[in-house]
């Protein structure tokens, strides 16, 4: 089986062919960020624009490195939510088409649901498995019982994890997106210097909560641009502000990173209290999500899980990030279940995992 996957629902543009034989035939993702980052984040117009510019070209591309014409494609897989809606709506209408033209099978695929399924590509892993979905728009844990079917053990009360890498690296004067950014300038940093605050750590539980860090970071950054001259450069680039600035800059950074690790660490410990208890033959831990790119938090992951004698799986970094290959390998896992759409699939900009319906 060979399935056509298209994602539109942020800030890239991408297209993928996957087989079910777990062969990545193609993996085109065009990213937006140079035409974001002036703003500081996704502009949802720009980005609804750039996809119909781009959208066509992109599954070109991924049909020819596939060398593969759209006779040979068995199903066209498509992001329909959640996101940015005008992107979900390029990328839907564009698959729809396609499939109406073919007569191919469309495959409604929720984006989490992709992230969520990747490890399944990558690795050998089987149901049903602890998830820590960490992105930009997500945070939360969840026990993947099969295609189709999860239960949410917690989420976040306000800022996603991602969120919280953005508005750190936003703070400090660092672009957008943060993340990696952030995980860079992390490695030369102390990151013991500053005490954050760890909301929610110690309590019952599994859900997550960011913005008392948040502010403690704002206070923290606020206060060394007063009590020195620092940060004063007001330039974008780390690589043009004085040392004091770019020392503050790293251990703020690395003090950030350890405390989301923290948080990660012991949410994730009550995740596993929960899992092991009620699924007792469960084997697998996964990260999923933009944030599960960071290596530093997939290492405090791996310790917690190992901890338990169960197996900790991050997919590679570039299918952590958003991209087409997840998609497809969704589209593929639901095929086989005979999960088809109609035509008339409508797009979601809100879409719950637990509320995908089995049908
Ligand atoms: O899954 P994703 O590509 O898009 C969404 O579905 O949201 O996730 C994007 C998020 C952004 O917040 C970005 O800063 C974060 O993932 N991210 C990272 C890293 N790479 C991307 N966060 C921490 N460390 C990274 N290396
Ligand atoms: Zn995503």
């Amino acid at each position: 089986m060979k399935i056509l996957g298209i994602e539109t629902s942020c800030d890239e543009t991408a297209a993928a062919v996957v087989t079910d034989k777990k062969e990545i035939l193609s993996d085109i993702v065009l990213s937006q960020t140079e035409e974001h980052s002036p703003y500081g984040g996704v502009v949802p117009e720009i980005a609804s624009r750039a996809h119909i510019a781009h959208i066509e070209d992109v599954i070109k591309k991924a049909l020819s490195e596939a060398d593969t014409s759209l006779r040979e494609i068995d199903g066209i897989a498509v992001t329909a939510g959640p996101g940015l809606i005008g992107g979900v709506i390029v990328g839907l209408m564009t698959a729809k088409g396609i499939a109406s033209a073919t007569k191919k099978p469309l495959i409604a695929v929720n984006h989490l649901e992709g992230h969520a399924l990747t490890a399944r590509l990558t690795n050998d892993v089987s149901f049903p498995f602890l998830l820590l979905l960490v992105s930009g728009g997500h945070c939360q844990i969840l026990v993947t019982e099969k295609v189709g079917k999860y239960k949410k053990l917690g989420g976040t009360l306000d800022d996603s994890l991602g969120e919280a890498f953005d508005k750190t690296a936003k703070m400090l004067g660092m672009g957008y997106p943060g993340g990696p950014a952030v995980e860079k300038c992390a490695l030369k940093g102390d990151e013991n210097k500053f005490d954050l605050p760890l909301p929610l750590v110690g309590r019952k539980g599994c859900d997550f909560s960011f913005s008392g860090l948040k502010t403690a970071i704002y206070r923290t950054v606020n206060n060394f641009k007063t009590s020195s001259c620092g940060l004063t450069t007001g330039s974008m680039d780390p690589a043009i502000k004085s040392q004091d600035d770019k020392e503050f800059i790293n251990d703020m950074c690395a003090s950030f990173q350890k405390t989301a690790g923290d948080i990660v660490a012991d949410r994730m410990q009550n995740a596993i209290n929960m899992f092991t208890k009620k699924y007792p033959q469960g084997k697998h831990v996964v990260i999923a999500g933009g944030v599960a790119a960071n290596k530093y938090l997939r290492k405090r992951l791996e310790e917690v899980v190992n901890k338990n004698s169960l197996e900790a799986i991050a997919p590679p970094v570039k299918l952590c990030t958003d991209n087409a290959v997840m998609i497809a390998w969704a589209g593929i896992e639901r095929m086989k279940e005979g999960l088809t759409d109609s035509l008339d699939f409508q797009p979601l900009a809100r879409w719950p995992l637990e509320k995908i319906t089995w049908q």
